[in-house]
């Protein structure tokens, strides 16, 4: 039996509304619970799930809930976005990135976000940019995945930001294939 009581999921992504958010959310922290992504716990999820900077988002829908989501972002947001505009040939304004990526986990294990990255990389070619992302450098799934898809690693170093205990941790830049 499976996390869908043995039929096959029928799993959508349509571009991100307004009305997905509170799905989300609740779909967030089932993530955070389970991966501790995000680190900490935000006060506004929902404000979370939309941070500045963002250009377009897409959500995984089974059943009309949410069950993934990523968000299209400007290329400067990534970590050592300037170092991936180099190995890319292009300034950095030319880059776009890829943010808030997660299933949720019941989805998982089916190419849900798969799906989601290529949405996002679809829509980066359309605005004629390359697509990067920055990622925990800790061989964990999400690295799996980026490497899997052909991602191509660019460099690793300290992230731009510290976990609640203070410690900055090693965030790796990643260029997507093509
Ligand atoms: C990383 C994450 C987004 C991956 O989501 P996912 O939808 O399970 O990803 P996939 O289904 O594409 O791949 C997961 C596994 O299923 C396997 N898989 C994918 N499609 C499959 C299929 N059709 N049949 C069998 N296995 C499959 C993959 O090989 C992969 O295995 P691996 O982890 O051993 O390499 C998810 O684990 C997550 O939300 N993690 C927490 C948040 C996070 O880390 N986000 C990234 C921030 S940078």
């Amino acid at each position: 039996m499976t996390a869908y009581g043995g039929r096959v999921p029928e799993i959508h992504v349509v571009q991100r509304r307004a009305e997905h958010l509170k799905s989300a959310a609740e779909a967030l922290r089932l993530v955070h619970e389970r991966d501790g992504y995000p680190m900490v716990w935000p006060e506004d999820p929902v404000a979370w799930l939309s941070p500045g900077r963002s250009l377009d988002g897409w959500v995984a829908l089974l059943d009309g809930a949410v069950v993934g989501h990523v968000l299209l972002v400007e290329g400067d947001v990534v970590e050592h976005a300037a170092e991936v505009a180099v190995a890319a040939s292009v300034a950095v304004a030319q880059l776009a990135g890829v943010s808030r990526l997660f299933v949720a986990p019941a989805a998982r294990g089916g190419g849900v976000a798969a799906a989601l990255l290529d949405r996002a990389l679809r829509a980066s070619a359309e605005r004629g940019r390359r697509l990067a992302l920055d990622v925990l450098d800790d061989g964990g799934p999400a690295v799996r995945l980026y490497e899997r898809l052909g991602w191509a690693r660019v460099t690793s170093g300290p992230a731009g930001w510290t976990r609640p205990d203070g410690e900055r941790p090693q965030a790796a830049a990643y260029l997507s294939p093509g």
